[in-house]
């Protein structure tokens, strides 16, 4: 295919100088002395301020490469080269926000390599027949308002604008008062995508895992997004003096999670998949004193699967797990679904455009275990991902470390992939 194409050259010293000053937009500055990590800490949550500077740098920037730049009413950021009321483009792109206490690769390298590949193509002397499009998604990360992809769920329909505008944040503040504060105006439903505004999506993202940098692989050529379900949990039991309460007589809520935690733990570990994977990422015990039972906890679940009926009949599990812990223990549980969504499927249009860029590199068909936009996109248009390595596979910390020259790579095969789909 490439005979085609202009010879592209891809600045990638330039990409990483960019996401160097993108983590100096963060709540968090140096990683607690004692703790091992190396590096500095991020934190982007969405609509805080170092998001909303952070978009006002980025705009800048793309401006600079001379794209057009619209906001929608979630937020969600695209920058558009070439006539912006053409339907079917073709798009790029992922998430800048991060989650706190973590690294300065994950969503970036998308967005900013997005914006490289463009630039990398008009340098070349490109000339797209269909508009190329980068998309800088609000909250991919569930860490405010407890739902991930909120932007990309709105632009595809994949959830009702009005389900999203109601969530809260810890301090109970809706989702629509801490946008429209944060100067994000208009009817929430307009984000929501024509049925024909993308020919194409294709998002570049670090891997997360561990595999190509183990196999010593340059790309990987995503096939498929696993499906994730988000679940947040309330035991109720019965609080009292630690001293006092003598042990046949207590219901203690901290006790009863542990061991749901537990269960939890047990359900991803006997499902007959290493796919099968659960997280209990937050676990709040009320009151929270040295010397009082709890009588109240929260945690949350975060349970995936590359397969949907696997995870499906591991979320029963879970469930059945938990009423049995209750009944034993003499406490109550309830739950609250935030998100379950299938699989998605990549697109052979998008894959094997990925695979064709990829020539000269070494390659693998691989699948996503973690979530991205893309899971969603893919409801709209054909959609693919491609990932390069990072090191250790470590990702959601602090000293998740991409190579300029892995990102090198990655934004020429998503360049290459991009002049494909924007000539067919
Ligand atoms: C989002 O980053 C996720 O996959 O958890
Ligand atoms: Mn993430
Ligand atoms: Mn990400
Ligand atoms: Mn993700």
């Amino acid at each position: 295919m490439n005979a085609t194409l202009p010879e592209i050259a891809v600045d990638a010293a330039r990409v990483v100088a960019e996401l160097k000053k993108l983590a100096t937009f963060s709540a968090e500055a140096e990683v607690p002395a004692g703790l091992p990590e190396p590096t500095t800490a991020v934190s982007r949550v969405v609509f805080t301020e170092p998001d909303l500077a952070m978009r006002a740098w980025f705009t800048g920037l793309c401006e600079e490469a001379g794209l057009t730049v619209r906001v929608d009413p979630m937020g969600n950021t695209f920058a558009r080269w070439g006539d912006p009321a053409a339907s079917g483009a073709v798009g790029t792109g992922s998430h800048n926000d991060a989650i706190p206490h973590s690294g300065m690769y994950d969503g970036t390298v998308g967005v900013l390599g997005g914006l490289e590949a463009i630039r990398a193509l008009q340098r070349a002397g490109f000339v797209p027949v269909r508009p190329i499009e980068l998309v800088m998604f609000t909250s991919e990360e569930p860490t405010r308002f407890g739902l991930g992809c909120s932007g990309s769920r709105v632009m595809t329909g994949a959830m009702e604008a009005a389900e999203v505008a109601a969530l809260t944040d810890p301090e109970g503040r809706s989702f629509d008062d801490v946008r429209r504060a944060a100067g994000f105006s208009g009817d929430l439903a307009d984000a929501r995508l024509a049925p024909d505004h993308f020919h194409a999506f294709v998002e570049l993202h670090t891997e997360q895992g561990p595999l190509l940098e183990r196999e010593g692989l340059d790309i990987g050529i995503v096939t498929a997004i696993a499906a994730p379900l988000a679940a947040e949990f309330e035991v109720l039991g019965a609080g009292g003096h630690a001293g006092a309460v003598l042990m046949p007589d207590r219901h203690d809520a901290l006790c009863a999670a542990a061991e749901m935690v537990l269960a939890i733990e047990a359900a991803a570990k006997s499902s007959g998949a290493v796919d099968t994977v659960t997280t209990v990422g937050e676990f709040t015990p009320h009151p929270g004193h040295g010397n009082s039972i709890a009588n109240r906890v929260r945690f949350t679940l975060d349970l995936r699967d590359t397969d949907g009926d696997r995870r499906d009949a591991a979320w029963a599990k879970i469930r059945d797990g938990i009423d049995a812990i209750c009944a034993r223990r003499g406490v109550t549980a309830t739950h609250r679904v935030l998100n379950a969504d299938p699989p998605a499927a990549c697109y052979p249009l998008v894959v094997d455009a990925v695979a064709d860029a990829a020539a000269g590199l070494t390659t693998k068909r691989t699948i996503s275990r973690a979530y991205h936009d893309s899971l969603f996109m893919a409801r709209v248009c054909p959609t693919g991902m491609i990932f390069i390595p990072c090191r250790g596979g470590v990702s959601h910390r602090p000293d998740e470390f991409a190579s300029e020259s892995a990102i090198g790579h990655g934004v020429l095969v998503l360049a290459r992939t991009l002049a494909r789909l924007a000539t067919s």
